[in-house]
């Protein structure tokens, strides 16, 4: 993400107060560049350090970013009483890097300095982002802090894998300051899904020929991830069934459980399992419409004869029709048609006979290729309900497209009320 897509995120949501709580981890000097994001985004950013934190970033640096002073005890303006005007104000709390050390302050209602402080004050909500050495985020004293704070409704990024501060690595490590931007500035946005749930197939199934060989496609889950991304910042919790998605491009936010799967059958089975109760079924997920009858229990060898093995293929079952047949599970259902046209008819003419063919509630037609449609570009989209009549349409992003995904199904999920 640029600084630019989280400049267009933060224009939605409007200029809040951000308080941004920065603990004395090596990965403090990131929270400059957290400062500048957010503050790029259009928000009013107050920063305040604890004293180790001013070890690792010094307090000028902090104070000509945010333009405000930047103070790390009650005391150090004691009629302005800061803890709680800055408390007061705020719309988002975060904290980020939080050491162990603060995160069990703040378990445990510790007021011992002005971020701490802050945060007792605070009733915005707050977004902790830890980083530390592996042993100490696993220790059960730091996991049982993180326990509380959850339990409690604060918001809990689980750091990121990765180097750490010298040559070890492991998990402990800060999320890049894009992506707490991201997660940051969508708990600002408006929580017009909040109480609802969403089940969001993406990526592409691979369906096993031998151990090492597959049948697959060109499916990155891109879009999956944008609509799970966008879902969850709109207060929708999100089941996210991950077909061979790329461990990097994963989203880390505290209301998406990442759920991966391999082939069809396996996403079928993950779909049925968390449909029930649902309140909508996304199938972004590129499935494959055949898999190899047996696989290989070993590796296939060439024998030197030039004869090439037989690989006997099986329909898979159709995963999307099958939601949209038995509606035991109540959920909105929703499926896409990526298309090529072709001299027999338009994208769009074969995205209206899928719309009929798959009984799902919203079609989603994009059109896809060699250059179009696969991995970080642009996509256009039209939606049709299930008579295939276009209810909108859009071109950008596919975050942008997310967006607009998922007003449409919000509008349906309204008129089921
Ligand atoms: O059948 P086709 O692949 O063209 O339809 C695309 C839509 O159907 C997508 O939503 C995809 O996730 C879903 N699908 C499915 N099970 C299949 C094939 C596609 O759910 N076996």
């Amino acid at each position: 993400m640029t600084e630019t897509t989280v400049r267009a995120l933060g224009a939605t949501a409007g200029p809040s107060r951000i308080v941004l709580g920065v603990c004395g981890g090596i990965a403090a000097y990131k929270s400059a560049i957290l400062a500048r994001l957010l503050i790029s985004a259009g928000h009013d950013v107050r920063i305040v350090p604890t004293d180790s934190a001013l070890q690792m970033v010094g307090r000028t640096t902090f104070s000509a970013l945010s333009s405000h002073p930047v103070h790390t005890s009650v005391f150090d303006d004691p009629e302005g009483v800061e803890h709680v005007r800055i408390g007061d104000e705020a719309d988002l709390l975060i904290v980020a890097p939080a050491t162990a050390n603060t995160v069990a302050k703040l378990a445990h209602g510790i007021a011992d300095n002005l971020l701490t402080a802050t945060a007792l004050v605070a009733t915005c909500p707050i977004l902790v982002v830890p980083a530390m050495h592996t042993q100490m985020w696993l220790n059960p004293a730091t996991q049982a802090n993180v326990q509380t704070l959850r339990d409690r409704g604060v918001f809990v990024l689980d750091p990121a894998e990765g180097r750490l501060t010298g040559s070890d690595s492991g998990i402990g490590r800060l999320p890049e300051p894009e992506q707490i931007a991201q997660t940051a500035l969508g708990m600002l946005c408006e929580q017009d899904l909040a109480g609802t749930r969403f089940v969001i197939s993406a990526g592409g199934t691979r369906e096993p020929i031998d151990p090492v060989r597959f049948l697959g496609n060109r499916s990155t889950g891109r879009f999956g991830i944008a609509l799970a991304l966008n879902a969850a910042q709109r207060g929708a919790r999100v089941d996210l069934v991950a077909c061979n998605i790329d461990r990097a491009l994963l989203p880390n936010h505290p209301r998406i459980a990442v759920h991966p799967v391999g082939s069809a059958e396996q996403l079928q089975e993950a779909m049925n399992s968390c449909a029930s109760g649902a309140s909508v079924l996304i199938m972004t997920a590129a499935v494959a419409d055949f898999r190899p009858a047996h696989s290989g229990e070993s590796k296939f060898k060439k024998d030197g004869s030039g004869a090439a093995p037989d690989i006997t293929l099986v329909e898979n079952p159709d995963i999307l029709k099958g939601l949209a047949s038995d509606r035991s599970h109540g959920a909105l259902v929703v499926g896409f048609a990526a298309e090529t046209g072709d001299e027999h008819g338009s994208v769009l003419d074969y995205g209206k006979k899928k719309a009929k063919v798959k009984g799902a509630d919203l079609l989603i037609v994009n059109r896809v290729g060699e250059t179009v449609g696969f991995g970080d570009v642009d996509t256009a989209i039209t939606i049709l309900d299930r008579d295939g009549n276009v209810l909108g349409e859009g071109e950008g992003t596919k975050s942008q497209m997310a967006g607009t995904v998922l007003d449409a199904i919000s509008l349906s999920l309204g008129s089921l009320d």
